[in-house]
């Protein structure tokens, strides 16, 4: 577009246009012959025909037509570009090109100068209608390309509610934490405190302050892994009623979760690695009657209110008297079955009254106080709940095994 002249020479102006370009102001000016128009429209390849002049009156318009031709020109010229327009910016430079400050139609407007003045108000008057018209078809097309746009955006933005996805993978809890969960909840209501000891256990507390002595023939029942000489992974949970007593006064109720280790070979029902939950208690007078109640009440809210405990004599270096303790058979609610090889039983914790022994080494005067404790399995009462017929299921982290669990 031959918006504004500066240099003559390079556009080697006809001669007369070429002597009046002294100042930039723009105007528009009507060719004064056909061989000028021309020459300016090579120029620029437009219909404008702008150029820097400060002799208005040297040029006078030959008649209006041309000027309509001009206005004319502008138009379909916009219209066309229009047409192509597909975006707001590009739009918007059309709307500058055309009705800017330099734009081609208001250089027209600028220019009246140079029309005759009995013309001005006819020109002026179809300018401002072109330009009136130019506005309109521009905010149509605004109108419609925010439409467009607003279109384009909804449907990139459209969310099928109704569209069925894939799950996102939620984790569940391992069945023995879930069990674990449910055993410490029912002993946190009984008035216990959940307490934790270390896995690798000074033989100290895994089996002196235990009446274990070194050398002693009881230590065979829990052979382990020993880190050196003092200590070793802890073969029970045994050790952190030692370490509890040791550092409490009574009254003392806790329950302490954790994994074990023993050098055992895996099969359905053994792990080198395995899971106990000890009990302990101690005050003035706790007596095999509280142990039973506690125990019982255990077995109750694990496994329903028909299930009951079964005392049977046993021997614990730690515990004096000691006995194995069985729930009646979840599955066949004690009539007998093949979970319970037909007793009606199912053998599921060692337990006893702390011995005496046991108390004074730990610094608890076994004249004042007693205790009882207990020692559950946990890995043996998850397959018990589930119905889990082999331990190593539990361990082998298998998605198809857990899963059912949800
Ligand atoms: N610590 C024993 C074991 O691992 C289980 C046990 C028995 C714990 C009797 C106790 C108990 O607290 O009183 O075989």
């Amino acid at each position: 577009m031959l918006e504004a002249v500066h240099d003559t020479a390079e556009y080697s102006l006809p001669s007369r246009l070429a002597q009046l370009i002294v100042s930039p102001a723009v105007c528009c000016v009507k060719a004064s012959s056909k061989g000028l128009q021309k020459s300016l429209w090579n120029l620029g390849g437009t219909t404008q025909y702008s150029v820097p002049c400060n002799a208005r009156d040297a040029f006078d318009l030959e008649d209006e037509t041309d000027m309509q031709e001009q206005i004319a020109q502008i138009k379909q010229d916009f219209l066309q570009a229009l047409e192509k327009v597909e975006n707001l910016s590009t739009l918007e430079e059309l709307r500058i090109g055309v009705l800017g400050k330099k734009g081609s139609l208001t250089s027209l407007l600028r220019g009246m100068g140079a029309v005759a003045p009995e013309l001005r108000p006819q020109v002026g008057q179809w300018i401002n209608q072109a330009r009136e018209e130019l506005e309109n078809r521009i905010a149509q097309r605004e109108e419609m390309l925010q439409d467009g746009a607003l279109q384009k955006q909804l449907l990139l933005e459209t969310i099928d509610v109704t569209e069925p996805r894939p799950l996102p993978r939620i984790g569940v809890q391992h069945p023995n934490t879930m069990v674990l969960n449910e055993v410490l909840d029912c002993f946190v209501g009984l008035g216990f405190e959940v307490v934790e000891g270390p896995e690798i256990e000074l033989d100290y507390y895994n089996f002196e302050l235990l009446n274990i002595p070194k050398n002693h023939p009881a230590r065979d029942a829990q052979d382990t892994f020993y880190i050196s000489d003092n200590a070793v992974l802890r073969t029970h949970t045994s050790p952190v009623q030692a370490r509890v007593m040791t550092t409490r006064k009574p009254p003392i109720r806790v329950v302490c979760p954790g994994r074990v280790f023993r050098a055992d070979e895996v099969d359905a029902t053994h792990s080198p690695v395995f899971h106990q939950i000890e009990g302990l208690v101690i005050d003035r007078h706790s007596s095999m009657g509280d142990l039973r109640g506690t125990l019982d009440a255990f077995a109750k809210r694990l496994y329903g209110e028909d299930i009951t405990t079964r005392f049977r004599p046993s021997f614990f270096p730690f515990t004096e008297p000691s006995a194995e303790v069985d729930l009646t058979c979840f599955n066949c609610r004690g009539s007998g079955c093949r979970v319970c090889k037909g007793t009606g039983w199912i053998e599921v914790l060692g337990s006893g009254m702390v011995n005496p022994k046991v108390l004074d080494m730990c610094g608890i005067d076994s004249n004042e106080y007693s205790g009882f404790a207990f020692g559950i399995g946990l890995e043996r009462i998850t397959m018990l709940r589930y119905g889990i017929p082999d331990m190593r299921l539990m361990y082998e982290g298998d998605e198809r095994f857990l899963r059912q669990f949800r």
